[in-house]
């Protein structure tokens, strides 16, 4: 969809992208560029224990690494960043690899911040707050989901409160981001699913976020294009190299489509049935997302027309509106046929929280993005009763 004269954005996106087959190799290579002599990496004790990957970045790293915290835990407690920060600073760590989904790497963001601001994680809520360069940063996501790899954003969660605290700083982006296919070989169908469809929500949100823009649209379409085609691929044979690495590819275009314009209304229901009732992120998305496309279908379906035409729908002799209702059904379809739950009931959400969900949503930073106004207490309830 074209923009007006008046068209006016900032584009931002520092991260150096290494991808390929064996990537991983180049990790000690890609520190000696950012300076880094003295690397901690940051994982969890599965991939670990479990899979090779955790060797294979020990091996590149050489004398380059001091320690390897294998802490990591689903939703990056603040307990656990705190832990780390103190851990990596004993080490003499001039530097992090964050090694796993988007836990590892947004602990990884927080320790950068706890390592150079001091304190502990919890001082430096917010948003642009921080005025110095942070602790040098490489990405090995082994997820193709959350794009957190280009993204100023880290979400963490305050286990006492059972809130997510929310960090969006241009400085927390990492410097830079290495992209194995190989390296996501291991993950089990489910994940492979939840992580593309939290990516999916991030390339359709970003095309119908208030602060959409053309860099950000362009990306946000390739990312959908290359889900479309590329997650079927991946759940039928999950050996696919070239479907593993389309999906990297994928997440991180969205990551950057998400980080040009914000995310929006299934990412703030998303946040609150993660930290109250601990759903995965990519499950909760890809729950609320056909729902919320059909919820601004009455103002977006020119861009929902286009985002059906990206996914491979054919919408040829069909109206518009029509075009729209297909870009959500394919989605539902997507969900569907990945075996994801598909009702909000069926993760144990109580019906009779829903309002308190609903309210909860309405302080969660990314609902300002939705491109149709949302911050309303009764329209994110029907959206949330739609999804039960
Ligand atoms: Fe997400």
């Amino acid at each position: 969809m074209s923009y007006g004269a008046d068209l006016s954005f900032g584009w931002y996106q520092p991260t150096r992208i290494v991808f390929g087959v064996g990537a991983v190799k180049e990790t000690g290579l890609e520190l000696k560029r950012l300076g880094v002599e003295r690397a901690a990496v940051l994982t969890d004790r599965v991939l670990r224990e479990r899979t090779d990957v955790v060797a294979k970045v020990e091996r590149a790293l050489g004398g380059r690494l001091v320690g390897i915290f294998d802490g990591v835990v689903a939703d990056s407690p603040a307990e656990v960043i705190d832990r780390a920060a103190t851990w990596a600073r004993e080490r003499g760590a001039d530097g992090l690899v964050s090694v796993g989904g988007g836990s590892a790497i947004d602990t990884a963001k927080g320790v950068a911040m706890v390592l150079t601001e001091g304190g502990a994680i919890r001082d430096h809520q917010g948003s642009q707050r921080l005025t110095r360069r942070q602790t040098p940063h490489l990405a090995i996501p082994t997820t193709a989901g959350t794009g957190s790899e280009v993204s100023m954003y880290s979400v963490v969660l305050d286990e006492t409160a059972h809130e997510k605290m929310h960090f969006a700083d241009e400085r927390i982006i990492p410097d830079t981001a290495l992209l194995d296919p190989e390296l996501t070989l291991d993950m089990p169908a489910w994940l492979t699913a939840a992580t593309a469809l939290d990516a999916l929500t991030h390339a359709i949100e970003a095309y119908l976020s208030i602060a959409r823009q053309p860099l950000a649209d362009a990306a946000a379409l390739g990312a959908i294009r290359l889900l479309g085609r590329y997650l079927p691929e991946a759940l039928a044979d999950g050996n696919s190299i070239l479907a593993r690495g389309q999906l990297l590819l994928a997440a991180n275009l969205a990551g950057q489509a998400f980080n040009g314009s914000g995310v929006g209304l299934a990412h703030a229901m998303a946040h609150v049935i993660g930290a109250r009732y601990h759903v995965h992120h990519g499950t909760a998305n890809a729950i609320c997302l056909p729902h919320v496309m059909r919820w601004c279908a009455d103002e977006f379906a020119p861009r929902l027309a286009e985002i059906a035409v990206a996914l491979g729908e054919s919408v040829a002799g069909v109206s518009t509106d029509q075009a729209a209702g297909r870009a959500a059904d394919r989605v539902a379809a997507l969900v569907r046929k990945s075996g994801l739950p598909t009702r909000l009931a069926e993760v144990q959400v109580p019906e009779a929280e829903l309002r308190a969900c609903a309210v909860a949503s309405l302080s969660d930073g990314a609902i300002v993005y939705s491109g149709k106004f949302a911050a309303d207490e009764e329209l994110v309830l029907s959206v949330y009763r739609a999804a039960f």
